[in-house]
């Protein structure tokens, strides 16, 4: 662990008391000199710390600011975030996630960027990215289903980001299928799962989340948009939804689908309802019966057919 995170997550344990300097060194087998010389690092980035002759060193208070350090400080997971990159601006940190995927990098790692110029989001759509407002970020998966349940990683993440919002905030943070996360019938997060795949094999899954936590109105697509800032009208710490966020990831895609499955019915605002879904020039309506084992929406149409949906732009009828 670095030494950085270390610290940190000692920081964290100790809940703002102080933390004896000889307890930071036994932690890191770090010097003392060295352990100064990451607390000054740290102070620099805008950490508040207090230092004592006799008591060590204690956090009274951190910045708004996305780092590895803290994001793995205050969080434990399997895979996902074993790499933590964080850019301050970037195009989109799916391109950068796919450019590492290319070089061998391994599943888990996730790369947030404080701000994208070209954030994307489905269907070509543009994804604003302010600077500092929210999470914005990447995730490489290696998955060993066959590209044709490439859905399921959608729906884990949706279940994964609704979990962890419902936590940090106490908002109720439902999922509309495929990919939004809604608070208050508004988007607040969305996700793009983007594959490479050579014939029945998932190369790289590249699962790109956005979640609006301290937005402006002014600063979100008008009448369809909120933040999480907006709707509990207090700014929201970035970093520990981030740490919330990864560990929901590790816990529901290494899931079995099934419990996954049903933990999204539970907060799904589409199933049980009639939808209306286009897919391009296509329109159809219908029944939302259930999800399948590969993460596809499963529509039961007026004629009685059931018929299995990949994708789309959804609309719940009243
Ligand atoms: C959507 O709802 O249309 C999906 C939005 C996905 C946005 C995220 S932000 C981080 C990652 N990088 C991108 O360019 N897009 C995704």
């Amino acid at each position: 662990m670095a030494t950085g995170t270390a610290i940190l997550e000692a920081f964290y344990q100790a809940a703002g008391q102080f933390v004896a300097a000889n307890d930071l060194v036994k932690l890191t087998h770090a010097s003392t000199e060295a352990i100064a010389g990451e607390i000054q690092e740290l102070q620099q980035l805008g950490y508040s710390i207090e230092s004592h002759p006799h008591f060590g060193y204690r956090l009274l208070d951190a910045p708004d600011r996305l780092t590895a350090d803290d994001i793995k400080a205050r969080t434990h997971t399997e895979v996902i975030g074993r790499k933590i990159l964080v850019f301050e601006e970037t195009a989109s940190t799916n391109d950068i996630v796919e450019h590492m995927a290319r070089s061998q990098a391994r599943e888990g790692l996730v790369v947030f960027a404080e701000s994208q110029t070209k954030g994307r989001g489905r269907h070509g759509r543009a994804w604003v990215s302010p600077r500092g407002k929210g999470l914005w970020f990447s995730v490489l998966l290696r998955p060993k289903f066959k590209p044709s349940a490439a859905p399921r990683i959608t729906v884990a993440a949706g279940v994964a980001v609704a979990h962890a919002m419902r936590k940090t905030t106490g908002l109720d943070a439902r999922i509309k299928w495929p990919n939004d996360v809604i608070v208050a019938g508004k988007k607040v997060a969305g996700i793009l799962t983007e594959l490479h795949a050579e014939g029945d094999e998932i190369i790289a899954a590249i699962l790109g989340i956005g979640i609006d936590v301290n937005c402006r109105a002014e600063e979100l697509p008008a009448d369809i948009a909120t933040s999480l800032q907006i709707e509990t009208g207090k700014p929201q710490d970035r970093v520990a939804l981030a740490a919330e966020v990864l560990a929901a990831l590790d816990h529901f895609y290494r899931a079995d689908f099934e419990a996954v499955v049903a933990e999204w019915a539970r907060l799904s605002t589409t199933l049980g309802r009639q939808l209306i879904i286009t897919m391009g020039a296509r329109r159809i309506e219908g029944y939302a019966q259930a999800l399948d084992g590969d993460g596809a929406l499963l529509l039961r149409r007026d004629n009685g057919q059931l018929e299995r949906i990949l994708g789309g732009d959804v609309t719940v009828e009243k």
